[in-house]
């Protein structure tokens, strides 16, 4: 049994004081604490303020990226090195959205991978199609692309704290869902290329997320689907009362 991952991404919202407040008022709405694995991924600012909050209680904190490098001339980056001081245990990669708007590649997901993987962090490494790859019939060609290029030069050894999440664009802040259905058989396209890449013993332990449009009244079905291990969320992760309802689904 893979132990499920729930993971909020707070992408370009929130405070300090906004991230204290939430973690205060989400902490007594967990139902099963210890049952999954559940992370906060705040803006880089908010990192070290719910760090603090989350104290003692058993949630981890997470990115939502980092920079390949350990340290260096790259202005406004943040890199693996300031994470793990900080005591940041996750790190989102490759989200479409920073594909989208902020020129990231197959090669650079590689990169921060690898740099994610050096420090000890755990990576959720993001792929998935967009509507126009769907419509035409290329979401396998595309996940394997994305997979076989993010994996490249990663041993399976290292990549042991690997997370996937299967976003399909389509589905990110439209609410529009995948069905667990058409989530299954992208998980299982992903599965079959960390077999390729890093064997069948690792890929049966290798969980794989489901993020797009997940809320509190279609994640039951979702985390019902064995082939999907967890989920990362967005606009729902925002409310305590919505997340709440999505951790204790
Ligand atoms: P929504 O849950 O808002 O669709 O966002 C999904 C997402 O992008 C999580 O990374």
């Amino acid at each position: 049994m893979r132990k499920k991952l729930l993971a909020a991404n707070w992408k370009m919202y929130k405070t300090p004081d906004d991230c204290r407040a939430f973690v205060r008022d989400f902490l007594p709405l967990i139902a099963n604490p210890g049952r999954d694995e559940i992370v906060l991924c705040p803006p880089y600012v908010d990192l070290h303020a719910t760090l603090e909050a989350v104290k003692g209680s058993g949630l981890c904190v997470g990115a939502q990226n980092l920079h390949w490098e350990k340290e260096g001339a790259f202005t406004g980056e943040v890199s693996r090195v300031m994470l793990v001081a900080l005591g940041v245990t996750h790190v989102i990669i490759g989200h479409s959205e920073r594909r989208q708007y902020f020129a990231e590649t197959d090669d650079t997901v590689n990169r921060k991978l690898e740099s994610a993987l050096e420090a000890g962090l755990a990576p959720i490494v993001c792929v998935g199609e967009v509507l126009e790859e769907r419509e035409a019939g290329l979401t396998d060609d595309v996940l394997r692309r994305q997979c076989t290029r993010a994996f490249s030069g990663i041993s399976a050894k290292k990549a042991e704290k690997l997370v996937v999440a299967y976003e399909p664009v389509w589905a990110i802040g439209t609410g529009k869902t995948a069905t667990p259905q058409i989530a299954a058989s992208a998980h299982l396209v992903i599965r079959e290329e960390a077999v390729e890449a890093f064997g069948a013993e690792f890929a049966d332990k290798l969980r794989i997320l489901y993020g797009g449009s997940v809320k509190p009244d279609n994640v039951k079905s979702l985390m019902a689907e064995p082939e999907i291990d967890g989920g990362l969320v967005g606009g729902a992760s925002l409310d305590p009362k919505s997340w709440s309802a999505i951790v204790n689904y």
